[in-house]
């Protein structure tokens, strides 16, 4: 295809599965092809954001890392829906509890997204985008969820563009009152470049700290926690 390799993907044409798992950090991409995919083959390194295509219980499945935030993972998931022939793509990262139910380690699949950033300009639309998951995905993981024993909640998640947001402009009570359950990074724009391309997504995310509570998983309970969620993204995969 003329587009491949890509700006960001030095991959060649069919190196990714039908479906990608897309964590936020390279580390973690590795990490789940070291412990879950049989005959892994690094297929991308562009900046160090490893892509790997390998098997798991003999499927083809592949993981690569998104970066942080809407505007590199709307790269990775725009070339890979667009380019690849990518189908599904899989978001498992971590996100902030907005609501007091929530606990830490719960697993979250986020319905739809709100948002605080302009990344739905692109489409030149004068109204509200409200992108959503794929139904046949998140269906499928509260079926993989509960045969694994995994208390999964789903419901509407926020994409901020700002981790580190000024006093002031704090949306978080106003997000509460609107019963949205956590706040991440990149779910709104995987969705809308899954909407755009024809394609699935599909953002589950384990709760690593609260807005609420101010708790935070300890960096140990992280890897074991991810692992949970992991198992339901590779059971759908
Ligand atoms: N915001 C706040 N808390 C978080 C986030 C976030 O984007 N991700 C994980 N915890």
């Amino acid at each position: 295809m003329a587009n491949i390799p890509t700006p960001h993907i030095n991959a060649p044409e069919g190196a990714f599965a039908r479906t990608v798992l897309m964590p936020g950090d390279p580390l973690r991409a590795r990490y789940i092809a070291d412990n879950y995919l049989e005959n892994a083959v690094l297929v991308n390194n562009v900046r160090g954001v490893q892509g790997y295509t390998g098997d798991y219980k003999g499927k083809k499945v592949s993981v690569m890392a998104s970066g942080m935030g809407m505007p590199s993972i709307g790269i990775y998931s725009y070339e890979l829906f667009n380019f690849y022939g990518v189908e599904n793509i899989i978001r498992v990262g971590t996100a902030g509890a907005l609501s007091p139910k929530l606990q830490l380690r719960d697993v979250v699949v986020g319905m739809s997204a709100y948002t605080d950033s302009n990344y739905g300009a692109q489409f030149g639309y004068k109204g509200t985008l409200s992108p959503c998951c794929s139904y046949p995905l998140m269906s499928a993981a509260i079926q993989a969820a509960d045969k694994l024993g995994v208390n999964i909640v789903p419901g509407p998640i926020c994409s901020h563009d700002s981790f580190y947001t000024q006093g002031e402009y704090n949306s978080t009570p106003i997000l509460q009152k609107l019963s949205v359950l956590c706040v991440e990074m990149e779910a709104y724009a995987l969705y809308l470049n899954a909407a755009a391309a024809g394609k699935n997504a599909l953002a589950l995310l384990t709760i690593s700290d609260s807005l609420v509570t101010g708790e935070s998983l300890p960096a140990e309970d992280r890897q074991t926690t991810f692992t949970r969620m992991m198992e339901i993204a590779l059971e759908i995969a």
